[in-house]
Protein backbone atom coordinates (compact mmCIF):
# COMPACT_ATOMS: atom_id res chain seq x y z
CA UNK A 1 0.00 0.00 0.00
CA UNK A 2 2.81 2.18 0.62
CA UNK A 3 4.28 1.84 -2.53
CA UNK A 4 1.72 4.64 -4.11
CA UNK A 5 3.42 7.60 -5.55
CA UNK A 6 1.72 10.07 -2.78
CA UNK A 7 -1.05 8.59 -0.39
CA UNK A 8 -3.26 11.36 1.50
CA UNK A 9 -4.88 9.38 4.86
CA UNK A 10 -8.19 11.46 5.75
CA UNK A 11 -7.88 11.74 9.35
CA UNK A 12 -5.94 12.60 12.71
CA UNK A 13 -2.79 11.71 14.26
CA UNK A 14 -2.23 9.39 16.18
CA UNK A 15 -5.00 6.80 15.43
CA UNK A 16 -4.50 7.66 11.27
CA UNK A 17 -0.83 6.53 11.81
CA UNK A 18 -2.38 3.13 12.89
CA UNK A 19 -2.66 2.41 9.15
CA UNK A 20 1.35 2.39 8.53
CA UNK A 21 3.24 -0.70 8.79
CA UNK A 22 6.34 -0.78 11.60
CA UNK A 23 9.77 0.35 10.02
CA UNK A 24 8.34 1.68 7.29
CA UNK A 25 8.66 5.30 6.60
CA UNK A 26 12.22 6.66 5.34
CA UNK A 27 11.72 10.11 6.18
CA UNK A 28 8.93 12.39 8.62
CA UNK A 29 9.03 16.37 7.99
CA UNK A 30 6.36 18.00 9.44
CA UNK A 31 5.21 21.21 10.96
CA UNK A 32 2.31 20.50 13.87
CA UNK A 33 -0.23 22.76 14.92
CA UNK A 34 1.56 25.03 16.97
CA UNK A 35 0.23 25.38 20.72
CA UNK A 36 -3.03 27.70 20.90
CA UNK A 37 -1.82 29.33 17.75
CA UNK A 38 -4.43 29.19 14.53
CA UNK A 39 -6.83 27.58 17.22
CA UNK A 40 -10.11 29.13 15.43
CA UNK A 41 -8.32 27.67 11.88
CA UNK A 42 -7.73 24.39 12.19
CA UNK A 43 -7.02 23.32 15.90
CA UNK A 44 -4.92 23.83 18.54
CA UNK A 45 -3.73 22.52 21.91
CA UNK A 46 -2.65 24.67 25.13
CA UNK A 47 0.62 25.10 25.57
CA UNK A 48 0.46 23.53 28.90
CA UNK A 49 -1.02 20.29 27.43
CA UNK A 50 0.79 20.31 24.43
CA UNK A 51 3.54 17.53 25.62
CA UNK A 52 0.65 15.24 26.45
CA UNK A 53 -0.89 15.48 23.33
CA UNK A 54 2.08 15.22 21.40
CA UNK A 55 3.77 12.13 23.11
CA UNK A 56 1.37 9.42 21.51
CA UNK A 57 1.99 10.71 18.19
CA UNK A 58 5.40 10.63 18.73
CA UNK A 59 5.13 7.07 19.82
CA UNK A 60 3.41 6.19 16.30
CA UNK A 61 5.72 7.85 14.26
CA UNK A 62 8.82 6.46 15.96
CA UNK A 63 6.97 2.83 14.90
CA UNK A 64 6.89 3.53 11.89
CA UNK A 65 9.87 5.06 11.19
CA UNK A 66 13.03 3.02 10.14
CA UNK A 67 16.13 2.58 12.30
CA UNK A 68 18.12 4.65 9.90
CA UNK A 69 15.86 7.45 9.09
CA UNK A 70 14.90 11.04 10.34
CA UNK A 71 12.30 12.68 11.87
CA UNK A 72 12.34 16.80 11.46
CA UNK A 73 10.05 18.58 13.39
CA UNK A 74 9.25 22.22 12.71
CA UNK A 75 8.62 24.06 15.38
CA UNK A 76 8.80 27.69 17.41
CA UNK A 77 7.25 28.27 20.76
CA UNK A 78 5.14 31.50 21.24
CA UNK A 79 5.61 34.36 24.08
CA UNK A 80 3.08 33.73 26.53
CA UNK A 81 2.56 36.47 29.50
CA UNK A 82 5.51 38.35 27.76
CA UNK A 83 7.94 35.32 27.91
CA UNK A 84 8.99 32.65 25.60
CA UNK A 85 6.77 29.03 26.58
CA UNK A 86 8.81 26.52 27.86
CA UNK A 87 6.75 23.58 25.66
CA UNK A 88 8.57 23.03 22.86
CA UNK A 89 11.92 22.48 25.61
CA UNK A 90 9.85 19.99 27.69
CA UNK A 91 8.50 18.28 24.56
CA UNK A 92 12.28 17.65 23.68
CA UNK A 93 13.01 16.28 27.04
CA UNK A 94 10.45 13.89 27.27
CA UNK A 95 10.58 12.35 23.87
CA UNK A 96 14.46 11.35 25.13
CA UNK A 97 13.45 10.18 28.24
CA UNK A 98 10.64 7.79 26.52
CA UNK A 99 11.14 4.63 28.40
CA UNK A 100 9.58 2.25 25.14
CA UNK A 101 10.51 4.69 22.21
CA UNK A 102 13.26 7.18 23.26
CA UNK A 103 13.98 9.80 20.34
CA UNK A 104 17.87 10.65 20.32
CA UNK A 105 17.62 14.68 19.63
CA UNK A 106 20.88 14.43 16.68
CA UNK A 107 20.33 17.98 15.75
CA UNK A 108 18.61 21.28 15.65
CA UNK A 109 18.98 23.50 12.58
CA UNK A 110 17.17 26.61 12.06
CA UNK A 111 14.73 28.19 9.51
CA UNK A 112 16.35 31.69 9.04
CA UNK A 113 12.76 33.48 7.29
CA UNK A 114 14.52 35.57 4.89
CA UNK A 115 11.18 37.68 4.41
CA UNK A 116 9.59 38.07 7.74
CA UNK A 117 7.22 40.16 8.29
CA UNK A 118 7.42 43.53 10.23
CA UNK A 119 5.43 44.08 13.03
CA UNK A 120 4.78 44.84 16.51
CA UNK A 121 6.73 42.78 18.86
CA UNK A 122 6.06 44.53 22.21
CA UNK A 123 8.90 43.19 24.75
CA UNK A 124 11.77 41.26 22.56
CA UNK A 125 12.92 41.16 18.58
CA UNK A 126 11.07 40.82 15.23
CA UNK A 127 10.57 36.83 15.13
CA UNK A 128 12.95 35.77 12.11
CA UNK A 129 13.59 32.04 12.84
CA UNK A 130 11.85 28.93 13.63
CA UNK A 131 13.04 25.42 15.56
CA UNK A 132 13.78 22.76 12.74
CA UNK A 133 14.62 19.51 15.50
CA UNK A 134 16.44 16.28 14.05
CA UNK A 135 15.32 13.30 15.99
CA UNK A 136 16.81 9.51 15.34
CA UNK A 137 16.01 5.80 16.63
CA UNK A 138 19.73 5.66 16.58
CA UNK A 139 23.22 7.36 16.05
CA UNK A 140 23.45 5.99 12.18
CA UNK A 141 21.12 7.35 10.46
CA UNK A 142 21.26 7.37 6.33
CA UNK A 143 22.59 10.29 4.53
CA UNK A 144 23.00 11.31 1.08
CA UNK A 145 26.57 10.93 0.51
CA UNK A 146 26.34 13.78 -2.32
CA UNK A 147 25.65 15.76 0.03
CA UNK A 148 27.21 14.87 3.63
CA UNK A 149 30.62 14.32 1.75
CA UNK A 150 30.98 10.67 2.42
CA UNK A 151 32.10 7.64 0.71
CA UNK A 152 30.10 6.29 -2.19
CA UNK A 153 31.38 2.95 -0.74
CA UNK A 154 31.01 3.83 2.98
CA UNK A 155 27.28 4.38 2.75
CA UNK A 156 26.58 0.87 0.97
CA UNK A 157 25.99 0.12 4.64
CA UNK A 158 22.68 1.36 5.99
CA UNK A 159 23.81 3.07 8.92
CA UNK A 160 26.67 6.00 9.16
CA UNK A 161 28.03 5.67 12.44
CA UNK A 162 29.85 9.09 13.46
CA UNK A 163 30.94 9.25 9.81
CA UNK A 164 32.77 12.69 9.61
CA UNK A 165 30.36 15.05 7.64
CA UNK A 166 32.87 16.94 4.98
CA UNK A 167 30.04 18.29 2.97
CA UNK A 168 29.35 21.82 2.74
CA UNK A 169 25.72 22.57 4.10
CA UNK A 170 25.65 24.43 7.62
CA UNK A 171 22.48 24.17 10.30
CA UNK A 172 20.69 27.19 9.43
CA UNK A 173 18.85 27.28 6.33
CA UNK A 174 18.05 30.65 4.76
CA UNK A 175 14.68 30.07 3.01
CA UNK A 176 11.46 32.88 2.64
CA UNK A 177 8.35 32.18 4.01
CA UNK A 178 5.94 31.06 1.58
CA UNK A 179 3.17 33.83 0.38
CA UNK A 180 0.20 32.23 0.28
CA UNK A 181 0.29 30.24 -2.98
CA UNK A 182 -0.39 27.21 -1.28
CA UNK A 183 -3.40 27.27 0.16
CA UNK A 184 -2.87 26.97 3.31
CA UNK A 185 -2.45 29.77 6.06
CA UNK A 186 0.99 27.70 7.81
CA UNK A 187 2.13 26.31 4.80
CA UNK A 188 6.05 26.59 4.96
CA UNK A 189 7.95 26.93 1.89
CA UNK A 190 8.93 23.63 -0.83
CA UNK A 191 12.56 24.06 -0.44
CA UNK A 192 12.26 23.32 3.19
CA UNK A 193 11.20 19.58 2.97
CA UNK A 194 13.38 18.95 -0.39
CA UNK A 195 16.57 20.25 1.40
CA UNK A 196 15.76 17.05 3.83
CA UNK A 197 14.86 14.63 1.44
CA UNK A 198 17.58 15.23 -1.01
CA UNK A 199 20.23 14.74 2.08
CA UNK A 200 18.27 12.32 4.52
CA UNK A 201 16.66 10.11 1.38
CA UNK A 202 17.55 7.49 -1.35
CA UNK A 203 15.23 8.03 -4.76
CA UNK A 204 13.09 4.78 -3.34
CA UNK A 205 12.58 6.37 -0.07
CA UNK A 206 9.00 6.41 1.49
CA UNK A 207 8.44 10.20 3.05
CA UNK A 208 6.13 11.16 5.89
CA UNK A 209 4.03 14.22 7.05
CA UNK A 210 2.13 13.70 9.64
CA UNK A 211 0.13 17.15 9.80
CA UNK A 212 0.13 17.44 5.72
CA UNK A 213 -2.03 20.75 5.48
CA UNK A 214 -1.76 21.70 1.85
CA UNK A 215 0.71 19.02 1.01
CA UNK A 216 3.91 20.65 0.83
CA UNK A 217 6.18 17.67 1.46
CA UNK A 218 4.43 15.51 -0.57
CA UNK A 219 4.54 18.31 -3.35
CA UNK A 220 8.37 18.31 -2.83
CA UNK A 221 8.56 13.99 -2.38
CA UNK A 222 7.03 13.82 -5.73
CA UNK A 223 9.14 16.12 -7.62
CA UNK A 224 12.44 14.55 -5.99
CA UNK A 225 11.14 11.29 -7.28
CA UNK A 226 10.41 9.55 -3.66
CA UNK A 227 6.64 8.15 -2.08
CA UNK A 228 4.97 9.98 0.44
CA UNK A 229 2.17 9.65 2.75
CA UNK A 230 -0.08 12.52 4.25
CA UNK A 231 -2.29 12.72 7.17
CA UNK A 232 -4.65 15.36 7.68
CA UNK A 233 -8.05 15.39 8.98
CA UNK A 234 -9.76 18.54 7.26
CA UNK A 235 -11.38 18.05 4.08
CA UNK A 236 -10.44 21.43 2.10
CA UNK A 237 -6.84 20.37 3.22
CA UNK A 238 -7.12 17.14 1.34
CA UNK A 239 -8.54 18.66 -1.57
CA UNK A 240 -5.46 21.20 -1.50
CA UNK A 241 -3.24 17.83 -1.68
CA UNK A 242 -4.92 16.60 -4.24
CA UNK A 243 -4.72 19.81 -6.56
CA UNK A 244 -1.39 20.54 -6.02
CA UNK A 245 -0.59 16.70 -6.70
CA UNK A 246 -2.08 16.46 -10.04
CA UNK A 247 -0.94 20.06 -10.93
CA UNK A 248 2.61 18.98 -10.71
CA UNK A 249 1.67 15.11 -12.15
CA UNK A 250 0.33 16.71 -15.20
CA UNK A 251 3.33 18.73 -15.78
CA UNK A 252 6.05 15.94 -15.45
CA UNK A 253 3.71 13.69 -18.13
C1 LIG B 1 0.99 23.91 10.42
S1 LIG B 1 -0.19 23.08 9.46
C2 LIG B 1 0.80 22.18 8.29
C3 LIG B 1 1.12 22.98 7.06
C4 LIG B 1 1.95 22.20 6.05
N1 LIG B 1 3.34 22.08 6.48
C5 LIG B 1 1.92 22.88 4.69
O1 LIG B 1 2.98 23.21 4.13
O2 LIG B 1 0.80 23.12 4.21
C6 LIG B 1 -0.77 21.81 10.53
C7 LIG B 1 -1.89 20.94 9.95
O3 LIG B 1 -2.14 19.89 10.89
C8 LIG B 1 -3.53 19.55 10.81
N2 LIG B 1 -3.88 18.84 12.06
C9 LIG B 1 -4.35 19.33 13.24
N3 LIG B 1 -4.50 18.35 14.14
C10 LIG B 1 -4.10 17.20 13.53
C11 LIG B 1 -4.00 15.84 13.94
N4 LIG B 1 -4.33 15.43 15.18
N5 LIG B 1 -3.53 14.93 13.05
C12 LIG B 1 -3.15 15.31 11.79
N6 LIG B 1 -3.23 16.58 11.35
C13 LIG B 1 -3.70 17.51 12.21
C14 LIG B 1 -4.23 20.88 10.60
O4 LIG B 1 -5.50 20.69 9.98
C15 LIG B 1 -3.21 21.64 9.74
O5 LIG B 1 -3.56 21.58 8.37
Amino acid sequence: METEPARIIQGRCPEALMQLADDSIDLIVTSPPYADRRASTYGGTPPEQYVAWFLPIADQLHRVLKPTGSFILNIKESAVKGERHTYVLELILALRKREQRPWLWTEELVWHKRNCYPGKWPNRFRDSWERLLQFNKQRGYYRNPEFSGASAEGNQEDEQEDEINNGLDGNVLQLATECGNAGHSAAFPEELPAWFIERLTRPSALVLDPFAGSGTTLLAALRLGRNSVGVEPQDKYCQVIRQRLEGETRRLL
